[in-house]
């Protein structure tokens, strides 16, 4: 009996290690206190903290290189600052969506019988590029974004070029 009560909070501590473990990186919820979870406080993931855009953009000094802000049902939200055009290319599988927040873009995109064709978007506004379409975003100076996508999707798509950030970093 004694034992099993033991094994109980044994279980309760390493759960409570893990979550603060899952809390360092996010940098975006409260950190866990040992001691609240033995009297029953919430969780981390019961009291998230807000996570300020212009904050993190302020941490992003590198172009067209997205920075993981936050997840969720295997879904990430990044932030990214780009300059100038980036690179053909198309995601497979999934469609992606930009928000611009600052500066402008220029999409160029390649519909199904590959006539090219571009759109502007402002702060503001959103665009989301569908699945298989090929696309180029060229930037004016200044231009920040976020961006929504499945945790999978490589910014540069199917090819591995110089631009793909692999590791892409959480801030
Ligand atoms: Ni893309």
């Amino acid at each position: 009996m004694i034992q099993a009560v033991f094994l109980k909070q044994i279980k309760k501590i390493l759960h409570a290690l893990k979550a603060s473990q899952h809390a360092s990186w996010a940098q975006n919820v409260a950190q866990p206190n040992l001691f609240g979870y033995h009297l029953g406080m919430p969780t981390p993931h019961t009291r998230p903290a807000t996570i300020n855009i212009d904050d993190k953009l302020a941490q992003i000094s590198a172009t067209w290189t997205p920075h993981i802000i936050a997840e969720l049902n295997g879904q990430q939200v990044k932030l990214a600052k780009l300059e100038g055009e980036f690179t053909w290319h198309d995601h497979a599988d999934e469609d992606e969506l930009f928000l611009v927040l600052t500066g402008r873009i220029t999409m160029q995109m390649r519909d199904e019988s590959a006539q090219q064709h571009e759109q502007i978007v402002e702060p503001g506004e959103i665009i989301v590029i569908p699945r298989g379409i090929e696309h180029n975003p060229i930037a004016a100076a200044g231009t920040s974004v976020l961006l929504f996508e499945p945790a999978a999707t490589k910014h540069t798509g199917d090819k591995v070029l110089e631009r793909t950030v692999v590791d892409q970093p959480r801030i």
